[in-house]
């Protein structure tokens, strides 16, 4: 399963890189603006800035809503660097804009995808990942992780390649559940990342075999 870090944040993904276990970077609009990012010129050179950290996909948003507007902003984004995915929400034209993409080679992340038929309809446009969001999902009482598992089971009934990217990860638990049904990506902030690691057993047995080597 590879791991995505959730974030626009730079030290936190170069953190994330050091790890040695980071495979791509996943932003929204929302991350942009919590980091500061405004203005074209400066959005486009923070994706850039991302993509020189890390050696995997890098996934960049629109923010058009109609057909020719969302492949203007993808054409621009993909020709920042070959890293880029571009991020396309789940509506009628996104879909369209897909299967363009799709097309051209280019590859995108069908966003905001809370239901399996929407998942359904990515994959036949040929997305190259779909993210269910699974946090927001559990948030109005709704099982994410059951989602993740009715989209395994439907593209594996039909050998679609679309890559399923679990997003809005909240805590490790989810982690260990996508593994477990089969999602390919999951991604989510650091902290959940590094939460994996964290076992009180783990401590204390480390305690115990440096203070025994000192006898
Ligand atoms: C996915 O690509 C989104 O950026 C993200 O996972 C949303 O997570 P949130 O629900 O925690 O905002």
């Amino acid at each position: 399963m590879k791991f995505f870090i959730d974030t626009a944040n730079l030290a936190q993904i170069k953190e994330a890189q050091n790890m040695g276990v980071l495979d791509g970077v996943t932003t929204n609009p929302s991350l942009m603006a919590k980091e500061g990012i405004k203005g074209q010129d400066n959005i486009l050179k923070h994706y850039v800035d991302i993509c020189n950290i890390v050696t995997g996909d890098v996934s960049a948003e629109v923010i058009a809503t109609d057909y020719e507007g969302i492949v203007r902003e993808g054409e621009t984004l993909v020709e920042l660097h070959p890293q880029i995915v571009v991020k396309v929400p789940m509506i009628a034209d996104g879909i369209k804009a897909i299967k363009y993409f799709t097309e051209k080679g280019i590859k995108t992340n069908c966003t905001l995808v809370f239901s399996a038929g929407q998942a359904l309809l990515a994959a036949k446009a040929g997305a190259t990942y779909v993210s269910p969001f699974i946090g927001r999902l559990d948030d109005v009482s709704t099982d994410g992780l059951s989602l993740i598992e009715d989209i395994r089971l439907i593209y594996d009934n039909y050998g679609y390649e679309t890559q399923i990217l679990a997003a809005s990860v909240r805590h490790p638990m989810h982690i260990i559940e996508c593994a477990k049904i089969g999602a390919d990506v999951v991604t989510c902030p650091l902290n959940v990342i590094a939460s994996l690691m964290k076992h009180p057993l783990t401590d204390n047995g480390l305690a115990q075999f440096l203070a025994d080597a000192k006898k």
